[in-house]
């Protein structure tokens, strides 16, 4: 798999690739999680193609304090080949040339599945609770 920077034209193939692997909401326009993404730190947008085909994603960022991921996703014929591991690899690479210290992330509940991917990487519960508050409606 190559990894490179989300271009606009990748916008169709990538919503379609997380709602084929779940990760889409009603609450969250993905086309608008794009485009507000394309203003911040876009350079850390990353897509993954195999066989000339988008077939993984990671937005990636980095706030000052602490490094985030959203959307990692791999298309579902494509898992289990190394490419979810290859991204967070990258992810982490990119946020350590940045000089952050940290990389957080979210599950939502229900995606078990997920946790024993994450547990192999080194990733484990922080001793926190995640708290949010929408501060723009995307309906
Ligand atoms: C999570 C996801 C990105 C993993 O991508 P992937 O390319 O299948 O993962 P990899 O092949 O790189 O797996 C890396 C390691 O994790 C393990 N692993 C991956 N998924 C696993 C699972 N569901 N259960 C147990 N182990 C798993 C692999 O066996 C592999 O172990 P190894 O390196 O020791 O052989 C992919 O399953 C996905 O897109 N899921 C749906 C979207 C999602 O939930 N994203 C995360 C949101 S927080």
């Amino acid at each position: 798999m190559q990894i490179r920077p989300f271009r606009p034209a990748d916008e169709s193939a990538v919503v379609a690739l997380w709602q084929a692997c779940g990760l889409t909401r009603p609450w969250n326009d993905p086309h608008r999680d794009i485009a507000r993404k394309l203003t911040e730190q876009p350079e850390l947008f990353l897509v993954g193609e195999a066989d000339g085909r988008l077939v993984a994603s990671a937005m990636i960022g980095f706030d000052g304090h602490r490094g985030w991921v959203y959307y990692l996703a791999v298309a579902p014929a494509c898992q289990g080949r190394g490419y979810g591991r290859m991204l967070m690899a990258r992810a982490e690479a990119l946020l350590i040339e940045r000089g952050c210290p940290k990389i957080n992330l979210q599950v939502r509940e229900g995606n078990d599945a997920v946790m024993a991917f994450y547990a192999k990487l080194g990733y484990g519960r922080d001793a926190a609770v995640s708290l949010g508050k929408r501060l723009i409606p995307d309906q």
